[in-house]
């Protein structure tokens, strides 16, 4: 735009010489005759009419020159608005990418805990057992001169084995902590005791008594390192009783690993 201006500029600025030299010719032979001096007039008219014509497009050139100059300028400015927009927008991008970022180590590590809490739950024995006295067809067991230990043979739950029904003995598979729990019937026979003790490594841990017939029942729960054992003694002289229907049972479970 700036060079079409300029060679217009030039053109007029020609033109002007052009314009000048022509007068000086012509009043140089003006001096002769009339026919000389109308047809200076008419040149000079003619002059003046392309010059006006060039000052036209040059005064048009100017203008759109600055009416482009003013779009230029809304377009530069919304180019810096759209710039700091952009900076902007990377900004937020960058502090969603740590959030990000922060989000997935927590994911990660949540998910390592996850890991190792199911390993331990995988790993961790189940251990619940209930089963009922079998007894003989009298429906009741006597101790005679010495303590007895027993069975609890008839199976109700026996998850994870850790009662052994051919010697009565329940073994901790882990150390953890446990519940104990039985109840004792005693058919109302005169005279006839009913003593049930319960251990645990051989150490007595609880005792329930009666005789006059009656159900006997409490629960308790150890501390057990891996390994140790509970059984349930009865008393020498005592009686216990359980028919077919499960009076007398014995339950274990663990409440948790240790
Ligand atoms: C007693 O327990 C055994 C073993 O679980 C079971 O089969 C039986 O049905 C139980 N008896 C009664 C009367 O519930």
């Amino acid at each position: 735009m700036r060079a079409a201006i300029s060679q217009l500029v030039l053109l007029l600025a020609m033109c002007g010489a052009q314009t000048r030299s022509a007068q000086t010719e012509v009043q140089t032979e003006s001096q002769g005759t009339g026919a000389a001096a109308a047809a200076e007039v008419s040149t000079q008219l003619d002059f003046s009419a392309e010059l006006k014509e060039l000052r036209d497009i040059v005064q048009k050139q100017e203008s759109n020159s600055v009416t482009m100059r003013d779009e230029l300028k809304t377009v530069l400015e919304r180019l810096v608005f759209s710039e700091s927009k952009v900076v902007a927008l990377e900004r937020v991008n960058a502090a969603q990418q740590a959030e990000l970022v922060a989000v997935k180590t927590r994911v990660s590590a949540t998910e390592t805990e996850l890991e190792s809490q199911e390993k331990q739950v995988n790993e961790t024995p189940r251990v619940s057992f209930s089963g009922a006295l079998a007894t003989s067809s009298s429906g009741c067991i006597n101790a005679g001169n010495s303590d007895m230990r027993l069975v609890f043979s008839r199976v109700i739950t026996n998850v994870g084995q850790a009662y052994d029904t051919e010697s009565g003995f329940f073994i901790a598979p882990v150390r953890g902590v446990y519940y104990f729990r039985f109840t004792a019937y005693n058919r109302q026979d005169p005279g006839k005791l009913l003593t049930i003790r319960m251990y645990k490594n051989g150490q007595h841990v609880v005792y329930l008594s009666d005789v006059d017939g009656t159900y006997l029942s409490t629960g308790v729960t150890l501390e057990m390192e891996k390994g140790e054992d509970i059984i349930l003694m009865l008393t020498a002289h005592s009686q216990i009783c359980c028919s077919p229907h499960n009076e007398s049972t014995f339950t274990a479970f663990m409440v948790f690993p240790l």
